[in-house]
């Protein structure tokens, strides 16, 4: 069974993936709950976080409930990934995750996030610099490479490991492809095949049903699947792929009840988080797939998602429970 450090793994774990504005605190909470094996914070700029920029330094809050937990950090100056290090384990997270994969333009142009594979030697220097500087295992999440034409990732995650990182989670995507396109599992799988890699080694990247985490499993033999789209709205996604990995069948999908449930509890633990302005307005996102597939549902929707209000949100929760309890979710 997979480790991350000392950190021990069930079999085949499910990851959260690390997501800008989804991965915070109360939803990382709620993934948790439904199965999550690790999670991780979004991405979280090191300069940000040497200037005590406070909308980076809110970013590094923790729950104890969500454990083992990594932080994630992006950057791509050696002084300031160092610093911000220092930063991060004064938060007390059980990884340190570093980003090599974001593919925006204002990251990768400042040679972070997937910049940095177009310079694999910087990438690797950086790790060991990372793994040299704390006493937590450091992991990596990165994509198969910049384009199609310079896939080096095999030889990357070797040496990657050759210097402390504890894990590697692959995006089966290049930085050109951005989010298009199928992800490409088969490189990730001859990382994984390369007779001299020890360290876990997670697949991500369309694992969107049951079935499909089954295949990252058993066709193409990786150790643990990140996921993050189908999460969003939706954390039970974790719960379901474990009920078909034990049983082969699928589990019923969230009763109404349930939907609303998380929906109020996931605003509530903003709002306690973040205050009511913000916990508001940054949980909106994922209210349309929480309450997915109800006919006649724009008008509740809208009022969920324009309400400045909680009181006016909780209030719609409480009628969606009202008027579509009875609805049976396909
Ligand atoms: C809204 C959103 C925000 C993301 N933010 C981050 C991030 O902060 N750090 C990161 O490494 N990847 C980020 N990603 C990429 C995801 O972690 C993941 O690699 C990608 O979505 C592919 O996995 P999936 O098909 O399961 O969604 C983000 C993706 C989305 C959709």
């Amino acid at each position: 069974m997979p480790k991350i450090g000392d950190i021990q793994l069930p079999d085949f774990p499910l990851l959260l993936a690390p997501m800008e504005d989804v991965s915070d605190p109360p939803f990382r909470a709620l993934c948790k709950e439904q199965g999550a094996d690790v999670v991780y914070t979004e991405f979280i700029s090191s300069e940000g976080l040497i200037r005590d920029a406070a909308k980076s330094v809110m970013k590094l809050d923790i729950y104890e409930k969500e454990r083992p937990v990594g932080i994630q950090i992006f950057g791509a100056n050696l002084d300031s990934m160092l610093q911000s290090v220092e930063i991060v384990e004064q938060s007390n997270p059980d990884i340190i995750d570093i980003n090599f994969g974001c593919p925006v333009k204002k990251v990768v142009c400042k040679g972070a996030g997937a910049g940095i594979l177009k310079d694999i030697d910087k990438m690797v220097s950086l790790t060991e610099a990372m793994v040299k500087h704390t006493k937590l295992p450091v992991t990596v999440k990165t994509r198969l490479g910049w384009d199609e034409s310079s896939i080096r990732i095999v030889e990357v995650a070797e040496r990657l490991q050759d210097v402390g990182c504890q894990a590697i989670s692959i995006h089966g995507r290049t930085r050109v492809q951005m989010y298009k396109g199928e992800a490409n599992w088969h490189p990730i799988a001859e990382v994984k095949n390369n007779p001299r890699m020890h360290i876990p080694v997670f697949g991500n990247g369309d694992v969107d049903s049951p079935e499909s985490a089954m295949r990252m499993r058993d066709e193409f033999g990786l150790d643990g699947a990140m996921i993050g789209r189908a999460s969003i709205g939706y954390p039970w996604f974790f719960k379901e792929v474990k009920h078909y990995f034990k049983t082969g069948t699928h589990l019923a999908p969230p009763t109404m009840e349930e939907r609303v449930d998380a929906a109020r509890r996931h605003l509530q633990m903003a709002i306690d988080w973040k205050g009511e302005k913000l916990g508001v307005f940054e949980t909106r996102r994922h209210y349309t797939n929480y309450f997915k597939g109800i006919p006649n549902f724009k008008e509740l929707r809208m009022k969920m998602v324009t309400s400045d209000d909680a009181a006016d949100v909780f209030a719609a929760f409480d009628e969606a429970l009202e008027t579509f309890g009875h609805h049976q979710f396909a």
